[in-house]
């Protein structure tokens, strides 16, 4: 039941019933009377209340950010889904906005994308342009009772407060197809036309559109190519300059559903390539897999649209969660979080293109008091060790190796769990402990130790943490080697400490900002 509100029609379709948003404050408040809200996060973005899984729909428009995602709105694990709303103007404060799209007589509302279509390509628009919405239906095939997925749209002429399905839904169905769904879609102005990167199962396909309305088969990528751990989902397409060189490459991200052989659950891998407005052709051997981050905890991540943003960036925002444990994390009446928002680029390393994330500069602005030391010595025996009063930090340090032996920054809480971000020199491997970090038993797979291959230079190495109360995000090697994890402490972390297992290092430089927690209005804990 959906808290009972009028029956919505429109010109081009009906919406399905709405809760006001009165009745959604409410439903919101009721859920916060319980709620043990030690892990609602300060500065990432999380739900008002309930589930929340993959981002949707983002899109810059007309001077805001828009943040859609799946969204179970009437309890904390996954369900039939909704496209919840926020908006931003800045990508760190946002303000929750009524629910976008309903389940409906096609089905639940599966991921998607928003584009802008400003030339009223569709025909949607009262001689304007405004934001059409092309999402997967998921239902129950009525013949054969298997779960079927077809592509619909709907669009909005006010900017995303309300919506309208589009009459002739679905736009795309494939009969034969299974696990069909996760459409993005961008203006390609070489082709001068719409082109939809969807997933199948166990490959990619690429659609071409006038209108976004016809949809015609270009091109297929992907059996054979990457990780098939699991089901391929969430794909994203875009092109972007690789260094300074003038030269660009395509960026295909896919990501990778639970496999119940898998430790790692969920994981998102990337291609780079070439695209020609048909088809996509990876650059790389087809065994050769690139990860988009080596935490446990950045899925489902997708990129804003090919709508300019005020600076050409491109940037991503992923799910913090897996689904190996994600039903399960103990966060009481809300779930689910996203990542920082992250502008991606390309560089090349050793010949190969690879891609590179960093913070939004605009999360500089949550910045409060600054601490930072130099030429700190730290021994087993001598560890750095500072007292903190607040739990949100942005931490960047500059390692001296030395004597080459494992290298450890511990954030611990004032009960008796810790977090390590360490560095193996002899591995030649960045990692993030988290077996001893705190409420950890709400799944098997969930207290590991993991991380990724990294070189140092010159035996030193240079890492930013930012550290939240449900997370931490590792950037090292420039951006090249990421770390998104979820954790969950036993207490408070009241302290950050910093040795190394054996001999000697030296921290030539480390700082610490304190950060503000963000304010995410018109509901959550995050209200100002
Ligand atoms: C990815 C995913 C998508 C699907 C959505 C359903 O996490 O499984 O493939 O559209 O979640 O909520």
């Amino acid at each position: 039941a959906n808290a009972g509100g009028a029956l919505v029609t429109t010109r081009k379709g009906a919406l399905g019933s709405m809760p006001t948003t009165d009745e959604i404050t409410r439903m919101i408040e009721s859920n916060q009377q319980n709620n043990d809200d030690r892990f609602r996060p300060g500065f990432h973005f999380s739900p008002p209340a309930n589930w929340a899984n993959d981002p949707n729909g983002l899109v810059y428009y007309e001077g805001s950010y828009h943040l859609f995602y799946q969204y179970h709105p009437y309890s904390n694990k996954w369900g039939p889904m909704h496209w919840g709303h926020a908006i931003s103007k800045d990508l760190v404060q946002w303000q929750h906005e009524p629910i976008a799209l309903f389940p409906d007589e096609h089905g639940a509302i599966f991921s998607g994308c928003c584009v802008v279509d400003w030339k009223n390509s569709s025909g949607l628009f009262v001689d304007s342009h405004g934001l059409v919405a092309i999402f997967t239906h998921a239902d129950t095939h009525p013949v054969t009772g298997q779960p079927r997925q077809r592509q619909s749209l709907a669009y909005s002429s006010d900017k995303g407060q309300t919506w309208h399905k589009y009459d002739g839904n679905p736009v795309l169905a494939e009969d034969d197809l299974i696990d069909f769904r996760d459409p993005k879609v961008f203006w390609h102005p070489q082709s001068e036309r719409w082109i939809m990167a969807i997933v199948a199962g166990d490959h990619a396909r690429f659609y071409a559109s006038p209108n976004l309305l016809e949809w015609t088969l270009t091109g297929e990528f992907g059996k054979g190519e990457g990780s098939h751990d699991g089901v391929w989902e969430c794909p994203d397409l875009f092109e972007l300059p690789v260094d300074n060189t003038g030269r660009t490459k395509w960026v295909l991200i896919i990501s990778i559903g639970d496999n119940p052989n898998c430790p790692e659950g969920s994981r998102t891998q990337y291609f780079i390539g070439e695209f020609d407005g048909n088809t996509f052709v990876n650059d790389n051997p087809a065994d050769h897999i690139l990860w988009l981050d080596h935490g446990r905890d950045n899925y489902a991540g997708v990129t804003w649209s090919d709508v300019p943003q005020e600076d050409g960036r491109r940037i991503l925002i992923g799910w913090m969660s897996n689904w190996k444990y994600a039903n399960e994390t103990p966060t009481g009446s809300w779930r689910g979080a996203m990542t920082l928002p992250r502008v991606l680029s390309l560089a090349s390393k050793d010949g190969n293109v690879v891609l590179i994330q960093a913070p939004v500069r605009e999360v500089e602005q949550l910045r409060k008091e600054f601490m930072s030391w130099s030429g700190i010595t730290v021994t087993p025996a001598a560890p750095f060790i500072q007292k903190m009063n607040e739990d949100l930090l942005e931490i960047e340090a500059d390692i001296d190796l030395r004597s080459g032996s494992e290298f450890h920054i511990r954030l611990k809480s004032s009960g008796l769990s810790e977090i390590v971000i360490g560095y193996d020199p002899a591995k030649e491997w960045l990692f993030i402990d988290r077996s001893n970090s705190g409420v950890t038993d709400f799944h098997p797979s969930f207290a590991s130790k993991h991380g990724a291959k990294m070189v140092s230079k010159n035996g030193k190495i240079k890492l930013q943490i930012w550290v939240d109360r449900n997370a931490v995000e590792v950037y090292a090697d420039h951006g090249m080697v990421v770390l998104t994890d979820q954790i969950f402490l036993d207490a408070p972390m009241d302290r950050v400490e910093v040795s190394t297992q054996s001999g000697e290092a030296v921290l030539d430089s480390l700082q610490i900002h304190t950060l503000e927690p963000i304010h995410i209005l018109g509901g959550g804990r995050n209200e100002a």
